[in-house]
């Protein structure tokens, strides 16, 4: 099976469970549950699932003991890029091809949307806490690194340092790995803590590198990359005067950092037992993608 097969594969098994979820989704008014869906189901490339499943594969997890953490993580995800895309934060109005929740719903009601999908995430975590003490440290890791000392401090960091022009590199790093990486650590870190942790600290190494490598390649595409790829306006940062390792360092250095990152994330999984080869593509694929 080649990359896209192998990635299309974990994609379709997650839809299936992202479908069942919104279907499911009766909570009223209406318009609640119709501003979650639209958000969810409008497309994204779903890499965390796709993370979460693949390491669960080299590490001889299987799906169905993850499929809830990925359904959480992805909610969590979500409602992280509703409310980035808000007036009152990066203000914009198109976000996976399609307008952003807020100009559909309005803000008041993607406001709720964000807020409903995270609290609907974390439900799903204390369910899955029933199933045992490694199932508790799951979903332990999923909230550390997706709340104030993770994501959301990182995005609270972002809104402070935009427009500041007073660049440091501990800033940058500050931002990059909360606001981006912590997430995707989750992802990698999750499948090995309900495996039993033997790979613990090369994956939270790995998540690191990885969503350096991550937020590189996304602010290098708000430079380069286009609207058709990538479903949401590009050029933004720059007139934001957003704190980014491109306004930091320059177009060109920031590639050969990411070479660098992408080296270090290959030589992590080739120290794991098993079959890292998707792992190794998809790292190449974050490091080339245009979307
Ligand atoms: C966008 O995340 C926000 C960042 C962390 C840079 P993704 O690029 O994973 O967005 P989707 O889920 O594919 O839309
Ligand atoms: C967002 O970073 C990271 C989040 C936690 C949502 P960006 O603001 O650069 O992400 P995009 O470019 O809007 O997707
Ligand atoms: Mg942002
Ligand atoms: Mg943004
Ligand atoms: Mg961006």
């Amino acid at each position: 099976m080649n990359f896209n097969e192998k990635y299309n594969g974990y994609l379709n098994e997650f839809n299936e469970i992202l479908n069942e979820f919104c279907s499911g989704l009766d909570c009223s008014p209406q318009i609640l549950a119709d501003s979650m869906r639209y958000s969810l189901l409008s497309g994204g490339k779903r890499i965390r699932p796709v993370l979460m499943f693949a390491v669960g594969d080299l590490l001889g997890v299987r799906t169905d003991k993850l499929k809830n953490f990925a359904l959480a993580l992805e909610l969590i995800h979500t409602y992280s890029l509703i409310h980035d895309d808000l007036p009152e934060m990066d203000d914009d109005d198109f976000r996976r091809g399609k307008p952003s929740n807020h100009r559909v719903f309005g803000t008041g009601n993607a406001v709720l949307a964000g807020d409903g999908l995270l609290n609907t995430a974390y439900s799903i975590l204390i369910k899955e806490c029933r199933k045992g003490a490694e199932y508790v440290s799951a979903a332990e890791f999923i909230c550390d690194y997706a709340g104030v000392y993770g994501m959301i401090g990182g995005q609270s960091a972002d809104l402070l340092h935009e427009g500041d022009g007073n660049y440091s590199e501990e800033t940058l790093n500050f931002i990059y790995e909360n606001k981006t990486a912590k997430l995707l650590t989750t992802a990698v870190v999750v499948p090995d803590i309900i495996g039993g942790g033997k790979y613990f600290s090369e994956l939270k190494t790995f998540g690191s590198d990885l969503g350096y490598l991550f937020q590189l390649t996304d602010d290098i595409l708000d430079v380069e990359g286009n609207f058709h790829n990538l479903g949401k306006s590009t050029g933004k940062d720059k007139k934001a005067g957003k704190y980014t390792a491109v306004s930091l360092y320059g177009l060109d250095a920031c590639k050969l950092r990411a070479d660098v990152c992408a080296e270090r994330c290959g030589t992590i999984i080739e120290g794991i037992n098993g079959d890292g080869e998707f792992l190794i593509n998809l790292v190449n694929y974050v490091r080339n993608r245009k979307n």
